[in-house]
């Protein structure tokens, strides 16, 4: 099978090394791709949202399959766009159609969706500009902290939570104003849950599903999460907490009725579910839906799958999962991030990677990261993805720190504290 990837960070890298492991891949694209994903496959100077530029592509090199990285070609429409070509319409695309990619593309439709099928989550509300007094009274119903989301995709930055009523009412009316464009026009206001949080996947043909291995990113940037949000600093997996009983409770009351609402609901889906959960005194509630993998868990999630991952692909493009099996790797997987100094404030690119020939026992996922003449240079904020397996997570962990000293960069910073708040 030719199979093209789309999407350029280490989530990509990872899929990439789990899929040129299968036995029935020929040959890999990755657009655009990254100096981790040129090692072990093609890359090709495509962008992943110019779809008739896609289309060209699968026609030129006989793709059999597509399977999308990131969420905005699934929420700008891939899927319907390929499914609506006559050339195209039986190319199997692992992701989402358009109305499916709702989930993640308007939290307004992901909450009423939730409502809708009885899928635990925070008690919410959503407001336009018009509806800034009942806006406010809504927020007077609630305490302190106050939780405000853009409706639509605002780059991982649409969250606010203020600890203020009059705080959280200026920012909402910025928001309604257009802080964050359109994607803010529409607020949702919710209760503000208060537990511990971990990443559950789920790959589903539109009927049947398998849960990946569970897994836990680190958000902040400082120790001891704290400092600014950034993409993801490390995971770890499995999560302590993310126990049996806790699981089943995930299957029952979150993953069955998501993937039975999609088909009640009409919506085509064929692709991944990342259920962003929150343990509230042992219950676990939505936080998000995406409609993608996690960036950095799947780092972490690729390496607990013995299974192979094209074979998992056919039985979401065939409707068939049911009859794959799923097999994970009991050791643990962790994954820590070396990131650009600043970062995720201002940071300084194109500085020469050392060190990355001498890694053995790790894995390394580019993230930020390009050639130029035979050198590696970082390209973003954060650049790599250090992932190692242990049969304890401090093994691992011990692993992939040792590998944080000898990958070298000027300016390089990582958190030396994931999995902190596990057992
Ligand atoms: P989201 O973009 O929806 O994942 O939100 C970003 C982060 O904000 C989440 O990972 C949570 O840490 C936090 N968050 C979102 N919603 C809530 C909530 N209702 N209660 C507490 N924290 C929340
Ligand atoms: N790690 C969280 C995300 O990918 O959105």
């Amino acid at each position: 099978m030719n199979i093209l990837l789309l999407g350029s960070g280490g989530r990509e890298n990872a899929l990439a090394w789990k899929m040129v492991q299968s036995t029935k891949l020929d040959k890999l694209y990755v657009a655009p791709g990254n100096a981790g994903t040129h090692q072990i496959a093609e890359n090709v100077n495509l962008s992943a949202t110019d779809f008739p530029a896609v289309k060209q592509f699968i026609l030129a090199k006989n793709i059999d399959m597509v399977v999308v990285g990131p969420e905005e070609p699934l929420v700008k429409g891939i899927y319907d766009y390929l499914a609506n070509e006559p050339e195209t319409k039986n190319i199997p695309v692992i992701g989402p159609s358009k109305e499916g990619a709702q989930l993640e593309g308007s939290k307004d439709f992901a909450k009423q969706f939730m409502m809708r099928h009885n899928i635990p989550t925070a008690r919410y509300k959503s407001f336009t500009l018009d509806e800034l007094e009942e806006a406010y009274c809504f927020l007077e119903e609630l305490e302190a902290p106050y939780v405000l989301k853009a409706d639509g995709l605002a780059a991982g930055k649409g969250v606010l939570i203020l600890n203020n009523l009059t705080e959280a009412k200026k920012e909402l009316k910025s928001m309604l104003g257009g802080m964050f464009g359109d994607a803010s026009r529409t607020v949702v206001i919710e209760e503000f849950l208060s537990g511990i949080e971990c990443s559950v996947f789920v790959l589903t043909d539109g009927d049947s599903y398998k849960i990946l291995p569970v897994a836990k990113d680190y958000k902040r940037i400082g120790e001891g999460d704290t400092g600014l949000n950034t993409g993801g600093m490390g995971a770890v997996s499995p999560v302590s907490f993310a126990d049996d009983v806790f699981m089943n409770k995930v299957e029952e009351r979150i993953v069955i009725p998501t993937v039975e609402g999609l088909k009640k609901d009409n919506i085509i889906y064929k692709g991944f579910i990342f259920l962003g959960l929150i343990e509230v005194k042992g219950e676990p509630m939505v936080i998000e839906y995406n409609v993608r993998m996690g960036d950095p868990e799947t780092e972490v999630v690729m390496l607990r799958i013995k299974s192979d991952l094209v074979e998992l692909f056919e039985g979401v493009a065939n409707k068939t999962l049911d009859k794959v099996a799923l097999e994970e790797d009991d050791q643990y997987a962790v994954t820590v991030m070396l990131v650009s100094g600043g970062y995720p404030g201002d940071y300084e690119k194109n500085k020469v990677m050392t060190g990355l020939d001498e890694v053995k026992d790790s894995i390394l996922f580019h993230a930020g990261t390009k050639l130029s003449d035979g050198n590696v240079l970082t390209s973003g904020g954060r650049v790599i993805a250090i992932s190692s397996y242990g049969n304890t997570k401090e093994e691992a962990l011990t692993k992939s720190y040792k590998i944080a000293e000898v990958v070298s960069f000027d300016k390089k910073y990582y958190r030396k504290d994931i999995g902190f708040d596990l057992k």
